[in-house]
């Protein structure tokens, strides 16, 4: 193995990984959120939305290919880290609680990271795969992707198990920020506090930000199912 291989096989190569990958996710969920705001104001604005991402559809491929090796990236290293970090405390923390030593957040990382990945096949399993290759509602070959989304809020499992994740994507959001932080070494005591304060705002906006498209749609847009 290449002295780089063997880099980022180290803990702290795998650490940086995560950070890295974790960094570009932060980006990409707060251009979403914003994007996704557009369903507030209606089928024009949001069908409109739609159909001007596509205009720039080469740009949009590559950027989900980035995303996607992000995200395999990132769950990979994070489940390596996990396994490390369990076998590794089995034998030494065995008297000591690990509770001593972290917080809730830090604690459930792979779990919350687990639900999100549920729901993130879930996601793109509906709206990616009906938006982009087969809708058998036939909705999106008439560009109304406004009422796919609709349809699918009106569902109370699904807007369940969105609201549920996107909570639990919040408290994986408010420990990855500042963990981000203190792997790249940006962690002087004198401002610490500062990026723990933006990195639980960062979390809960978008926590409520993303909670709010299904909750909205559900008691406001007619959810029956
Ligand atoms: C709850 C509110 C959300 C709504 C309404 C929503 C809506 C959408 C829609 C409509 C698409 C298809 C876009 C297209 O192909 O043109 C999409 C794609 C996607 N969503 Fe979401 N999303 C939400 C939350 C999330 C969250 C929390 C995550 C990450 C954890 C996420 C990750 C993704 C990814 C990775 C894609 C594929 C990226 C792309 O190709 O553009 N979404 N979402």
């Amino acid at each position: 193995m290449g002295s780089f291989g063997k880099f980022i096989n180290s803990s702290i190569g795998k650490k940086l990984t995560m950070a890295v990958t974790g960094s570009f996710l932060i980006i990409f969920l707060i251009v979403h959120l914003i994007g996704n705001i557009t369903l507030f104001f209606g089928p024009e604005v949001f069908n409109g939305y739609v159909l001007t991402l596509d205009i720039v559809k080469p740009l949009i491929r590559v950027i989900e290919v980035v995303l996607l090796s992000a995200f395999i990236l990132h769950i990979f290293n994070g489940t390596k880290l996990w396994i490390e970090n369990k076998r590794a405390r089995g034998v030494k923390y065995k008297i000591n609680s690990s509770s001593e030593n972290s917080d809730v957040f830090s604690r459930t990382m792979f779990l919350t990271g687990s639900i999100v990945f549920i729901f993130l096949v879930t996601h793109l399993g509906t709206f990616f795969w009906r938006f982009n290759v087969y809708d058998p509602m036939g909705l999106a070959n008439h560009h109304q992707y406004f009422d796919i989304v609709v349809h699918f809020f009106g569902i109370w499992w699904y807007v369940l198990l969105y609201v549920v994740a996107v909570l639990l994507l919040g408290f994986h959001l408010n420990h990855g920020f500042q963990s981000a932080f203190q792997t790249f070494g940006w962690n002087h005591k004198k401002y610490f506090t500062l990026v723990e304060k933006i990195g639980t705002l960062y979390a809960i906006v978008m926590a409520v930000g993303f909670a709010s498209m299904p909750i909205y749609f559900f008691f406001f847009c007619g959810g029956n199912q």
